[in-house]
């Protein structure tokens, strides 16, 4: 056994999941100081969480749920008995959003919401076993992952579209 033997090592959860660091499919990946931010967690998690878009911290960390957000569902995932890595995190956009001027705006450009998720979110979440419940937050990641609106009725609830269970809550931001 090496030096390390014994030492627990924390597992790196992001390099199973892709990304491109020059994407430019939409105007928000050329704004980015950083693009693209993957998708973290493992490939047969006991829960999805799917989230808009990266803010200024994710993008900071280039990981997704470690600001305010990430500290909520913290929250939430340890009431229910699930700690961080057993989730797979993602999200439908994958650049904190800005405006030309590299300012952050508050709204996901609609354009993004269409041209992003094919290219990763949907192929993650491909990849995701379908008995894996989804917890999507917020209107943009509902509609994005399942057609849906209508969030503020739906949070709470949960139903099924192709095959996967669903779970909706407002965004915790
Ligand atoms: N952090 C994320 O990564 N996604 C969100 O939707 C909110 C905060």
């Amino acid at each position: 056994a090496g030096k390390s033997a014994g030492v627990l090592k924390p597992p790196d959860l992001s390099p199973a999941w892709p990304r491109d660091t020059a994407c430019r499919a939409c105007p928000l990946g050329a704004r980015a100081y950083s693009c693209c931010i993957p998708s973290e967690g493992p490939t047969t998690p006991r829960l999805v969480v799917v989230g808009e878009a990266p803010g200024e911290r994710e993008e900071r960390w280039e990981r997704p749920f470690v600001g305010r957000s990430g500290k909520l569902l913290q929250g939430a995932l340890t009431q229910a008995g699930l700690s961080r890595g057993d989730v797979l995190l993602m999200n439908v956009v994958r650049c904190y959003p800005r405006d030309v001027q590299g300012d952050p705006v508050d709204e996901v450009p609609p354009e993004a919401l269409v041209t992003c998720p094919p290219l990763f979110f949907s192929k993650d979440l491909a990849r995701v076993d379908t008995y894996v419940p989804v917890l999507v937050l917020g209107a943009s990641a509902l509609k994005v992952a399942t057609g849906r609106t209508g969030i503020r009725n739906l949070s709470g609830d949960s139903f099924v579209h192709e095959g996967r269970t669903y779970w909706c809550h407002l965004h915790p931001a």
